[in-house]
């Protein structure tokens, strides 16, 4: 379920397993047409999807963005006997309650941004519900305290004011079976739309595994430490979590934090965490959402680094119908090319949304996949399409 660069990954990924006879997409897009059947049916729409899954004999459904989760799908499906991956909307407050989030983490123990009793800067100002990552305002100065406090207010929501963490993010992935997890191999996300990491937030404009300092054994230890509490927590509470836990982290000089949780793949870490597992993903899937997570699924020693490609007045505004030229030139070159925001008119390629295009390359280190990344990027063109260009830069200069 879903449209974007992140299912056009799941989708690429879960294809290559022997143990997939068929993909369907509702709806998918045109990258996702070229592996499998695309079907008219939106990702929250229930009904539809369940009369869908039983006409097909569906044997796994794989929820990619949070708005079916938040809607109800996942239970619906599964109340139905098909095997979901993806959590009860219960545990999917994880993610669309900062309040109860905290209470979660509270009680496991887990290590995250303290709560201040009083907004004064430096601090962090959010809104309590799902506010498409615009519901966080970073203050520094007393005029963007009053500024975050007054567009928190206007969210209508309560708030959470929190201490203002700094160190390096990292976003860690947990497959989960509702009792245990494994972890995919760790990412960085570029959230802000301008080179320098300066002006608005967005979905997310590029991103690389693996992350610096963040190995194995960082890893596992992260996994114990953040999500396996979290996991044993929501048993507890009687809401088992069945999917992906999305660890949002900081690593502070005091230690790793907390940031967030969510509920579903990130996008766009997914397009580069996935290109380099060596396992079996629908395998993992499919065991997690009928109980057994399994032992793992490991990564290659490449790297890979993920450019976005986006509107020009992204992330204000989309755009629609601008032909896109160049995606099979930056294919030939060996990148991936993902698809966000893409439709077919008139048989050529064209633009239909904020972000368009995901560009992925992979490569012995995240140098030589940065180059090659950048370069596919070189191949596509649209009038105004804009990018990044330091994705995965500050990675480079420090493991070359
Ligand atoms: P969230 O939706 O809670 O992940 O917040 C979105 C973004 O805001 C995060 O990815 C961070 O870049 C930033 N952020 C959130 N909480 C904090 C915090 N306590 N300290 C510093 N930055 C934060
Ligand atoms: N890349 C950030 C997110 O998926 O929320």
């Amino acid at each position: 379920m879903g449209s974007g660069g992140r299912e056009h990954a799941l989708a690429w990924k879960l294809a290559q397993s022997d143990r997939c006879e068929e993909l369907h997409a509702a709806p998918g897009n045109p990258g996702i047409a070229s592996l499998g059947r695309c079907h008219p049916i939106h990702a929250e729409d229930g009904e539809g999807l369940l009369a869908f899954c039983g006409n097909n004999d569906i044997d796994l459904a794989v929820i990619g963005p949070d708005a079916p989760v938040v809607a109800g799908v996942g239970d619906q499906l599964r109340h139905a006997g098909i095997a979901v991956f993806g959590p009860s909307a219960d545990a999917a407050r994880i993610e669309g309650s900062k309040t109860f989030a905290k209470d979660v983490m509270d009680a496991a123990g887990v290590p995250t941004a303290e709560r201040l009793p009083v907004a004064r800067v430096p601090c962090v100002v959010k809104a309590d519900g799902l506010a498409a990552g615009k519901g966080v305002f970073v203050c520094t100065t007393q005029a963007e305290l009053d500024e975050g406090l007054r567009a928190a207010a206007a969210l209508g929501d309560s708030l959470v004011i929190e201490e203002l963490l700094e160190g390096e993010e990292v976003s860690l992935f947990a497959i989960c079976d509702g009792r245990n997890a494994v972890a995919l191999a760790p990412a960085q996300d570029f959230k802000r739309v301008g080179d320098g990491d300066v002006g608005p937030n967005t979905g997310g404009m590029g991103s690389y595994s693996p992350v610096p300092g963040v190995g194995d054994a960082e890893t596992q230890e992260l996994l114990e430490t953040m999500h396996k509490p979290v996991l044993a927590e929501l048993a507890r509470r009687g809401s088992p979590f069945v999917g992906l836990l999305y660890g949002g982290l900081m690593l502070t000089p005091d230690g790793p934090r907390v940031l967030e949780f969510n509920a579903r793949f990130g996008d766009p870490e997914t397009q580069s965490i996935l290109p380099r597992l060596d396992g079996d993903l629908l395998e993992a899937l499919h065991g997690a959402a009928t109980g057994d997570v399994g032992d793992g699924i490991g990564a290659g020693p490449d790297a890979a680094v993920t450019v976005v490609i986006a509107a020009p007045d992204y992330p204000q505004a989309g755009d629609t119908g601008t032909p896109i030229e160049g995606v099979e030139n930056a294919e030939a070159d060996g990148a991936l090319v993902f698809h966000a925001g893409t439709a077919v008119r008139d048989g050529g390629l064209v633009t239909n949304g904020g972000r368009i295009l995901n560009v992925t390359a992979t490569g012995k280190d995240v140098s030589g996949a940065r180059a090659k990344a950048y370069a596919a990027v070189d191949k596509i063109s649209f009038p105004g399409m804009r990018y990044r260009t330091d994705i995965a830069a500050r990675a480079e200069a420090r493991v070359g």
